[in-house]
């Protein structure tokens, strides 16, 4: 399907409903993911061997949320044993639902919405926004959670409430919560988003689809776990058309069924891996990536000079060794909605970019600040200087703002161990990455935040050579 570059507006800055969080807040209790306070990682040395891909935590959550849309119970296959998911499980439980999961499958069942105010959860993500419409749909009303969610940047929800006003919903905002009600239950609508937000356009699909009449939302998100979630959706009844450019129609229907799903891999995992196979000048093969998933990152792999080779098991990364000498060259990355290059890759990347002959520049354009890493990074040794200005040529929404949403990366500089602060989930990755570059012990403080995304990391990366140990 051929896609339109998104249509996008200045942030609204007036709109931030997102309270900061304490580290407790999001701590993950669940036995299923290990979570303790710090990564000792002696690095230096390239990593080898074969990772496989958890399911994609961006797709799991929100199908979760969408198995409130029926009574019948839904069975989630590749669900990954991650913070976000337990964070799920506690909100479903007090809607009423019954969830079983047994290794990576789970199973969800919502005979009756017993439930549809969830003032508190223990622990939060930006997901619970998005039962508003099925609660709406099956109980009339809903309450729900203030989001919580990594620090990037404001990130306001006003598309998300817009798009189910428009659907008949009428929202009020308290100071921890957001109460919905819909007297004369939703309805088909013309959404049109002013920035292709994947939240706002998932919001908008889990009210429509058993909305009255049809429902038309343009400049949507096309990201794969989000056409993974459709996906879900038709196979429980759900009639969605997707039509260039970023056009998603929704008729409405009656009831919606169970389903059994089997959740794509994550990307984003993928991404991360490939950055530590080139980071540390290994060899990865990693299992089940998917390689129209990643198209724009593996362009990037070949501008450096590195090499992938896609296989039917997944993707090899590592670098190309011509007489010797594993050189890298920099490159000009700018983020973009898909299918444009991910957000969250920058970040495993700019790693990788310390060994870069040459300057490197990121221009990030999806979130207002997503380089607070830098400080790790430069504490390691690395050149990186982040700037508000847009490179060259490249004028993007955050430009006339007072957004550091650009940088600049000198290489190759050699990196040596230090003391990190996870501050967010992927650059809590990036400390890994970096760490496991890097000569010496390195100390990553705080990674209950990347149990929150990535699967027992520390174990995994173990079978790929990596000396990594949690204290
Ligand atoms: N935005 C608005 N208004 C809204 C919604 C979004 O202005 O109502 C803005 C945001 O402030 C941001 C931009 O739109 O500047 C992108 O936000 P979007 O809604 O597209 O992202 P999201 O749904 O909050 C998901 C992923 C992110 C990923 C982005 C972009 C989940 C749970 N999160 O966030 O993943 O970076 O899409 O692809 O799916 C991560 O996995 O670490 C992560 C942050």
């Amino acid at each position: 399907m051929s896609v339109a570059h998104p249509t996008i507006n200045p942030p609204d800055k007036s709109i931030n409903p997102r309270r900061s969080l304490s580290r407790a807040a999001i701590r993950d209790e669940d036995d299923r993911v290990k979570t303790s306070g710090q990564f000792i990682i002696t690095g230096g040395k390239p990593l080898y061997g074969e990772i496989a891909l958890a399911g994609a935590k961006n797709a799991v959550s929100k199908m979760m949320v969408a198995s409130l849309l029926t009574d019948e119970p839904c069975v989630l296959e590749n669900v990954p044993a991650i913070g976000d998911v337990a964070i799920i499980v506690e909100l479903l439980e007090r809607i009423g639902s019954g969830v079983a999961i047994a290794g990576p499958s789970a199973r969800i069942h919502t005979p009756a919405i017993k439930n549809s105010r969830v003032l508190e959860l223990s622990r939060r993500n930006r997901i619970p926004i998005l039962a508003i419409g099925p609660l709406l749909a099956r109980a009339g009303e809903a309450e729900v959670p203030i989001l919580g969610g990594d620090k990037l940047g404001p990130r306001p929800v006003d598309l998300h409430l817009e798009a189910l006003a428009r659907l008949g919903a009428q929202i009020e905002i308290t100071k921890t919560s957001y109460r919905a009600r819909a007297k004369d239950g939703l309805h088909g609508a013309r959404i049109a988003l002013r920035f292709p937000s994947v939240g706002a356009t998932e919001n908008a699909m889990l009210a429509a689809v058993l909305a009255k009449g049809r429902t038309t939302i343009t400049n949507a998100a096309l990201e794969p776990e989000l056409i993974d979630l459709i996906m879900m959706l038709q196979k429980m009844g759900a009639i969605i058309e997707l039509a260039p450019p970023r056009t998603i129609t929704i008729e409405g229907v009656k009831k919606l069924h169970g389903v059994t799903h089997r959740i794509i891999p994550d990307r984003n995992e993928a991404i991360s891996f490939a950055c530590l196979a080139l980071g540390t000048n290994g060899k990865i093969l990693v299992k089940g990536a998917v390689q129209e998933h990643l198209i724009t990152f593996l362009n990037a792999v070949r501008r450096m000079g590195a090499v992938y080779e896609v296989t039917d098991d997944g993707i090899a990364f590592s670098r190309e060794n011509t007489n010797g000498h594993a050189s890298l060259k920099a490159i000009d990355i700018m983020t973009d909605s898909h299918p444009g290059f991910m957000t969250d890759w920058q970040q495993p990347l700019a790693a990788v970019l310390t060994q870069a002959e040459g300057t490197s520049t990121i221009h990030e354009t999806i979130y207002e600040d997503r380089f607070a890493y830098a400080h790790d990074l430069n504490e390691m040794g690395a050149k990186m200087k982040i700037s508000m200005d847009c490179p060259e040529g490249d004028a993007c929404r955050f430009g006339s703002g007072k957004f550091y949403h650009s940088a600049k990366i000198e290489g190759p500089t050699e990196l040596t161990a230090a003391n990190c602060a996870v501050r967010d989930l992927r650059s809590g990755m990036v400390d890994i990455i970096a760490a496991l570059m890097a000569k010496g012990v390195s100390v990553v403080d705080g990674v209950e935040e990347i149990d929150r995304g990535y699967e027992k990391i520390d174990e995994r990366l173990r079978n790929l050579g990596a000396e990594i140990r949690r204290v």
